[in-house]
């Protein structure tokens, strides 16, 4: 039976860095003109710090490479320290030779946030599709900023933040959980799921109880990850506290 997600297992967080940021190496050497779809979160940063070593040592070339943003914070400007857009900035987009035009994000300060998120997805469209989606994952089993709810949106839209998850984001933010925005942009599950290539990167024992419901858990809107269910190409990459409970042949 072919199961969907994928799982792969590694020793320690590290290893899975080197192993995706490997096969981000090989798809934008395949393709140099790659768009790829980033996430934000401390899980991805080992990703940056690899992938811009990769840069460093002259093996990965971003100049033709395109990214989407999952999501932003709405409601602040896209120089406040604490945007995402500051965050790739800083950990990734302001290491390696990307062309700034080519880096998209949501724009957290446009007054019309429906407009602005349908420029985003007109923007992808533009661009050809996503063609390696990268994901993190909350605790609460939310991907980009789809959190469980009775009903998921499909399209990039405006949503309300969870008390958890602007706990969680509370480190941007000078440790402030009141100084999270409430709202935030995000694409949609449909968004996300036409990449044509997803990997959910999960690391860390407090992702375990989520990562075990995402492979062996029914697909629910209250846990939008298992939605990966239904995607042809989907890997999670875990290191061995978030794969703990799994079992071997889950
Ligand atoms: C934020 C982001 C998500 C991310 C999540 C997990 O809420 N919007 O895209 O997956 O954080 O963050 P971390 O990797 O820090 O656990």
């Amino acid at each position: 039976m072919i199961r969907s997600p994928r799982v792969a297992v590694f020793a320690d967080a590290a290893a899975v860095a080197r192993s995706l940021a490997r096969r981000v190496a090989d798809a934008i050497r395949a393709k140099p003109t790659l768009v790829l779809g980033l996430p934000t979160g401390r899980t991805p940063l080992a990703l940056y710090a690899e992938l811009s070593r990769l840069h460093e040592a002259g093996e990965i070339d971003f100049s033709r490479v395109t990214t989407f943003n999952l999501d932003e914070f709405y409601g602040i400007p896209s120089d406040h320290p604490g945007s995402y857009r500051s965050f790739m900035r800083t950990h990734f987009f302001g290491r390696v030779n990307i062309d700034p035009a080519r880096t998209h994000l949501l724009d957290g300060s446009a007054a019309d946030a429906a407009a602005e998120c349908e420029r985003y997805e007109r923007a992808i469209e533009d661009a050809g599709g996503i063609a390696l989606q990268i994901l993190g994952i909350g605790t609460n089993g939310h991907i980009g900023f789809n959190e469980p709810a009775p009903e998921l949106e499909a399209r990039t839209h405006r949503v309300t933040l969870k008390p958890e998850t602007r706990r969680s984001n509370a480190a941007l933010f000078g440790g402030r959980e009141e100084d999270v925005p409430r709202e935030a942009l995000s694409m949609g599950m449909g968004t996300i799921l036409q990449a044509r290539a997803v990997v959910l990167l999960a690391t860390g024992a407090p992702k375990a109880a989520c990562v075990e419901r995402v492979v062996n858990g029914p697909i629910t809107t209250a846990l939008p990850a298992s939605f990966l269910q239904l995607h042809p190409d989907a890997v999670l990459m875990l290191d061995e506290p978030a794969a703990a409970r799994l079992t071997p042949n889950s």
